[in-house]
């Protein structure tokens, strides 16, 4: 979704913020501007469509300034236009604003305004004039006590970033339902909607917290409350470097991410079994729990909350804390949960996960959850994320920085988390042996290996794209833990091949969807060896037999019976466990997808219409 940085207090402040945009990029745009400020003039350049379009325009008007903001924008209010694109200036000429998410009651505010021109059809353009009409009444005009008094009337979801000719070299942020972080090093002033935007510049930031409004200015950073008592934003440093933001040679960062799984997934189990003293049997862990075990040893059920590609990884958890810990589990998208009467108490544990920790949807859902007492455990990959911070415990995923807007590593290490947590739901409900445990992590240390014996077949499964690429309709099939997957396959091939692909659960065929096969119909069917392998065989029949080509993923274990049904079997490795064959099956759905979209010449780490980060309900 939108993008933000402000920077102040360098000589080049609109190309480091050019740059800081081109960094943000991956989260989804549609328009992009920048405003300078050298205290004479604020000097707007803006433009629909890529950055491209904008630093064309900046290389015939070059900007130079000390401090300026800028933005990439998602249109919500209003097409994506030039006239649409942020900032937006109020008409004195004072006050430039950038923003992300929504102002609900922005029209209202605009009637309040009475009869004044708005330049743009957005909901956020009031807010500068808000803000300018503040400073007006002022004796002494102050742009971060405007903002401050203009705050309380605003109704919605909002980081927003000001700079004022009154004092070029402050920066005013304000932050409320969507993520901002502030950054101050060797003597310049930062803020951006995340980290990516700024760590070239430092690793040290801080998140503010809602309700939380920071001054920022090349000589430090102030932060206080809504009602301006100094207030402390969550501090810490970014673990990661710029070379993991980089795409490293790769064509596409998805393509870096998928080859990256072995590695993201080595790193999510890393150092989870250990003992706590010496001697004593060793135990699982979280990275952070404020919720204590004898509560969660309590627990009659759960509920796992999640958006898109993150809901798939927490099929895959119900199946696995259902299997090892005995609790009943619903999985749920986050959107719906708190439109309906969820019966939820404090004996109801509430798993979020999400890649970005800041999808608006799985936030609120989770905190709905919390209003009526129920712990909330998350599994985030973003470190100090809105998400993680308010959680009561978080598994971090440890994936590094995801850039393509496709998920791929945050999805299969999300995997590696819900299995994580349901091996420690069993261990804190007493329900599984030390040895046992210990078997499994074993276990599970063994699919980095296996995900390298996958990730060899990329050759073939490009053949297979290049066979497949003009597919219109593609159907995904599977059972059991090969459901997710398919759900999986079917949103990655939407997603970035803009391709109709949907999935079902194989059993339902009869009940429906076969009605949809006809010859030449593709169908795709998740049929590693396992305790439903022989029902797969029977669904593969049944479409094959009304014409459908079939293109199956077994396992080394299954392959020489699917070859006597299907078109065409990929042999993945046997998975170490039975729950871990997902992040193995997955691998190959998602090179088919990269494929297919690169072979049809789509822009695939920025899909149409779609951002990395949902900050918007
Ligand atoms: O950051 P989150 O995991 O909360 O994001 C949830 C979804 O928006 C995300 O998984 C989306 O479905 C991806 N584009 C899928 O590739």
């Amino acid at each position: 979704m939108c993008g933000i940085i402000g920077i102040t207090g360098r000589d080049d402040a609109i190309d480091g913020i050019v740059a800081g945009l081109k960094r943000l990029e991956y989260r989804g745009y549609d328009s992009a501007g920048v405003v300078a400020n050298d205290g004479r003039d604020l000097r707007v350049v803006k433009r629909a469509g890529k950055l491209e379009q904008l630093t064309g325009a900046l290389a015939g008007q070059p900007l130079a300034s000390r401090a300026g903001i800028g933005h990439t924008r998602w249109a919500t209010h209003g097409a994506p236009t030039d006239r649409n694109a942020h900032p937006h200036v109020e008409p004195a000429g004072r006050v430039a604003v950038v923003h992300n998410g929504i102002i609900e009651n922005y029209q209202s505010l605009k009637a309040g305004l009475g009869d004044v021109r708005f330049a743009s059809d957005t909901d956020s353009e009031v807010v500068a004039h808000l803000v300018g009409r503040e400073l007006e009444t002022m004796d002494a005009p102050d742009l971060f006590d405007a903002v401050r008094r203009v705050l309380p009337q605003l109704r919605g979801a909002y980081s927003l970033c000001f700079t004022a000719l009154d004092d070029p070299e402050t920066i005013v942020v304000a932050k409320y339902e969507a993520p901002l972080i502030v950054a101050h090093a060797d003597g310049v002033g930062y803020c951006a909607s995340d980290v990516t935007a700024l760590i070239a510049y430092t690793r040290d930031v801080a998140a503010l917290r809602d309700g939380q409004v920071a001054r920022i200015s090349p000589d430090g950073i102030e932060v206080t409350d809504a009602e301006g008592a100094l207030a402390e934003p969550h501090r810490y440093t970014v673990n990661w470097d710029l070379d993991a933001a980089e795409k490293q040679g790769y064509d596409h960062f998805m393509l870096k991410e998928i080859f990256e799984q072995p590695q993201a997934v080595l790193d999510t189990l890393l150092d989870r079994y250990t003992a706590p003293e010496p001697g004593s049997s060793p135990r699982l862990h979280l990275d952070e729990l404020r919720i204590d075990e004898l509560d969660l040893a309590r627990i009659d059920k759960v509920f796992v909350l999640a958006c898109g590609t993150s809901l798939h990884a927490g099929m895959v958890g119900k199946l696995a804390i259902e299997h090892w810990a005995g609790i009943p589990v619903d999985v749920e998208v986050a959107s719906e949960f708190r439109y309906r009467d969820p019966i939820v108490d404090p004996h109801t544990l509430v798993i979020a996960i999400s890649q970005s920790g800041e999808t608006v949807d799985t936030i609120a859902a989770a905190s709905h959850a919390r209003d009526q007492r129920a712990p909330v455990l998350a599994i985030c990959n973003v470190v100090g994320s809105t998400l993680a911070r308010e959680a009561d415990g978080v598994l971090y995923t440890h994936a590094g920085p995801e850039v393509a807007v496709a998920s791929t590593k945050a999805f299969t290490t999300q995997i590696v988390g819900s299995l994580l947590i349901g091996l420690y739901l069993a261990q804190v409900r007493g329900r599984m042996y030390a040895t046992e445990t210990a078997d499994i992590i074993a276990r599970l240390q063994q699919i980095p290996t296996a995900l390298e014996r996958v990730l060899e077949l990329d050759g073939e499964i490009r053949e297979l794209a290049e066979r497949y690429k003009d597919t219109d309709y593609t159907m995904f099939i599977g059972r059991h833990a090969g459901l997710p997957i398919a759900m999986e396959g079917a949103l990655k091939l939407k997603e970035i091949s803009y391709l109709h692909a949907e999935a079902f659960p194989a059993g339902e065929m009869k009940h429906g969807p076969i009605a949809l096969i006809e010859p030449g119909s593709l169908v795709v069917a998740l049929a590693s060896a396992g305790h439903v392998f022989a029902k797969m065989v029977s669904n593969i029949q049944e479409v094959r037999a009304r014409g459908a080509s079939v293109l199956a993923l077994g396992t080394d274990g299954s392959t020489a019976e699917l070859k006597e049904h299907a078109d065409h079997v990929l042999t993945l490795p046997e998975a170490p466990h039975e729950l871990a064959g997902p992040v193995l099956s997955v691998v190959p759905l998602q090179l088919v997808s990269y494929h297919v979209a690169t072979l049809r010449g789509e822009d695939v780490d920025q899909p149409r219409n779609l951002a990395k980060t949902v900050t918007v309900e």
